[in-house]
């Protein structure tokens, strides 16, 4: 290296490193709620300081008080579990302050929720893809604002995957099997096979909402960690007069309990973005929900009889295929993605593998969670009788390809178990009610096999393995909790059926025009929003992190207009009373 240059190869390395870790892992203005006042007032209450309400919070503090409440910890108390290397044990390692919450569906489908500041973005894949058009227009969004907002999260936390061997040929195998035009790099929604963004930097280290509150101004914002929200606070104001929210009861990690208050102004609100299942649990934990079934779970009082929350839960069935490789494989999470025109798709991970014993550790735990589902003894006996266990004591796969079905159609409901806010509620998805998503199941299946037979592959697929083959050994793998039929080995419909898992892209319990109105307000209340993935009519996009994310940009800078055109107007209109009556500074 020329000596001349060397310090400023240095300084250059310095910034990049700088720009990548813009603060040391940590912010001032995050504490855990055991330091918290027992009493506080604030403009904005955030309740979930996950994927949208980090970039949400964000926002909000450029031009008011605002308080963040997460009921898990800091990301950054140990940043390598983000890690690409460390997906799998994270996910997998789940103890009851991880910030991993694994919960069983009705439907018999394993699936987690997050516990941790930054929400699941903490947790995922990484994979990030912009909505399609026809989401933006159906939301009746501002499309510049939703590209600025788009903008805004990606400056932070995207970036360009390097694409390694197996990826390619993935890849390769996509346009082999006719999902087409090749579409390169590029982070929009369009038809044909791409390679999308990601939030894991180059050195494997991922980028969570978390990192979005390095854009919040530090003077404005607090952020308490283990604090678990229990419950928003209403005024009723008597008669026929429409709730009011003006704060939250959460508890510290001591048990003690704390009050926040909006402070005293029209325009101040408590919202909500506690996730596709927190959210609706929390508005029925407050009293806000069907109130039949609040009643049988001794809320009260109940504030609002809503019987939408809760109502048209969805998650994209996802259905796989473990291929083995004779040639070694990079490890991968998504990077490609294969946007068939019929609706569903198509993606693929690599060199899956998991730490000695965490499997069983996981498998273990869930069984224990089997207790609170409806399942019946006998027929979880059953099931894990005709599922082969111990393939989990020594998972390793080189690749993963799997179909997602767009959408879905078929919705189900989430219901209170108890009243706890950190359990979980009962959830059922109601996988492939619709024929629709089954048909779209069976379409992704067949483009699947045609990528794993396709020459472009055949180096990283054993040449006496058929896809089909490859397909079938899928039912003797204990991936979910549903029972098996014999007719799967030659019928793709019940294929779909019996071997369903999730994208963990479930949605919904809070939909806009359901719960919300289009500006995410609950209907019904003043001073309060939900904003989040809750409000989802369908899951935006290939998968729905980058659109979350932009959606707690987007709705921040919508709310702070309105909060700047009213503070204008009453500045004007006080400068008009000024002028015409000498008496009015004295009414303030
Ligand atoms: C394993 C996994 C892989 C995924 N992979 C991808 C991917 O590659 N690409 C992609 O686009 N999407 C992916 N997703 C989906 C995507 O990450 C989520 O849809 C999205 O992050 C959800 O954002 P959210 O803001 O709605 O909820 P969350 O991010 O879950 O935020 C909710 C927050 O609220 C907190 N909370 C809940 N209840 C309370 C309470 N009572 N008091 C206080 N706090 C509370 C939670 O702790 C959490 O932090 C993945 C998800 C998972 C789990
Ligand atoms: C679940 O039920 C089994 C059998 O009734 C019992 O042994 C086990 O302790 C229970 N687990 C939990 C977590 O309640
Ligand atoms: C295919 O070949 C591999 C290696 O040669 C072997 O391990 C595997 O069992 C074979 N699979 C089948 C289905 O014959
Ligand atoms: C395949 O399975 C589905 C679901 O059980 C069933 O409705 C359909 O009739 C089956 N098709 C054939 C050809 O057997």
């Amino acid at each position: 290296m020329d000596f001349h240059i060397f310090p400023f190869v240095l300084v250059a390395i310095f910034i990049l490193h700088g720009s990548c870790y813009s603060h040391k892992g940590s912010y001032e203005f995050m504490k855990d709620a055991t330091l918290a006042p027992t009493m506080a007032r604030f403009d904005y209450i955030v309740i979930g300081g996950g994927t949208t309400g980090c970039a949400l919070a964000a926002t909000l503090s450029q031009n008011a008080r605002v308080l963040v409440l997460e009921r898990g910890g800091s990301p950054y108390e140990n940043p390598r579990a983000m890690d690409i290397d460390n997906f799998y044990n994270t996910l997998f390692n789940i103890t009851p302050d991880s910030w991993s919450q694994p919960f069983i569906s009705e439907d018999g489908v394993f699936n987690v929720r997050a516990r941790v500041l930054g929400g699941e973005s903490v947790l995922n894949a990484g994979f990030y893809s912009r909505a399609e058009e026809s989401f933006v227009e159906k939301s009746e969004w501002e499309m510049e604002e939703v590209e600025a907002a788009y903008e805004w999260i990606e400056r932070k936390l995207v970036f360009k995957p390097q694409v390694g061997g197996w990826q390619s040929a993935f890849r390769d195998g996509l346009l082999e099997a006719g999902v087409l035009p090749y579409n390169g790099f590029t982070l929009d929604h369009i038809v044909g096979t791409k390679i999308g963004g990601t939030t894991f930097d180059p050195a494997g280290h991922k980028h969570s909402a978390a990192d979005l509150l390095a854009y919040a101004n530090p003077h404005m914002i607090d952020v308490y960690l283990h604090a678990l929200v229990h419950k928003i606070i209403f005024t009723t104001r008597g008669g026929d007069q429409r709730p009011k929210a003006y704060g939250v009861i959460y508890q510290d990690a001591d048990g003690v309990f704390h009050k926040a208050e909006l402070a005293e102004n029209a325009m101040n609100e408590v919202i909500l973005c506690a996730g596709a299942l927190g959210s609706p649990q929390l508005l029925m934990l407050s009293g806000v929900g069907p109130k039949a079934h609040l009643e049988s779970h001794g809320v009260n009082p109940v504030v609002l009889d809503l019987p939408m929350v809760g109502q048209g839960m969805a998650d994209n069935p996802m259905n796989s295929v473990f291929v083995p490789s004779p040639a070694p494989v990079e490890m991968s999470l998504v990077e490609v993605v294969g946007i068939p025109k019929f609706h569903s798709y198509i993606e693929g991970l690599s060199r899956v593998s998991l730490a000695n014993n965490l499997n069983s550790r996981f498998f273990d735990g869930v069984l224990n969670l089997l207790n609170k589902t409806s399942f019946s003894t006998t027929s979880i006996t059953n099931i894990l009788k005709s599922i082969d266990l111990h393939f989990m004591d020594e998972m390793e796969v080189d690749g993963w390809i799997v179909t997602k079905v767009d959408g879905p159609l078929s919705r189900g409901y989430l219901e209170l178990r108890n009243k706890n806010p950190d359990d979980n509620p009962s959830v059922t998805f109601n996988y492939f009610q619709e024929p629709e998503d089954l048909e779209r199941c069976v379409k992704g299946l067949k483009t699947v096999m045609k990528v794993i037979d396709s020459n472009a592959f055949s180096r990283y697929k054993y040449p006496n393995a058929t896809a089909r083959e490859l397909l079938n050994l899928m039912l003797s793998r204990p991936i979910n909790l549903r029972p098996r039929h014999e007719s799967a080995l030659t019928n793709l419909t019940q294929f779909c059926i019996d071997t369903v898992i999730t994208i963990w892209h479930y949605h919904g319990g809070c939909q806009v025009g359901k719960v919300v109105d289009k500006n995410y307000k609950v209907f019904g209340i003043d001073s309060l929003r939900v904003v989040d993935g809750s409000t989802f009519f369908k899951s935006p996009g290939t998968n729905p992190q980058a659109t979350s994310l932009m959606l707690g940009r987007y709705m921040g800078q919508k709310i702070l207009r309105e909060r700047n055109a009213l503070r204008k107007k009453n500045e004007d209109y006080s400068i008009i009373k000024d002028e015409t009556n000498i008496f009015s500074s004295s009414s303030k």
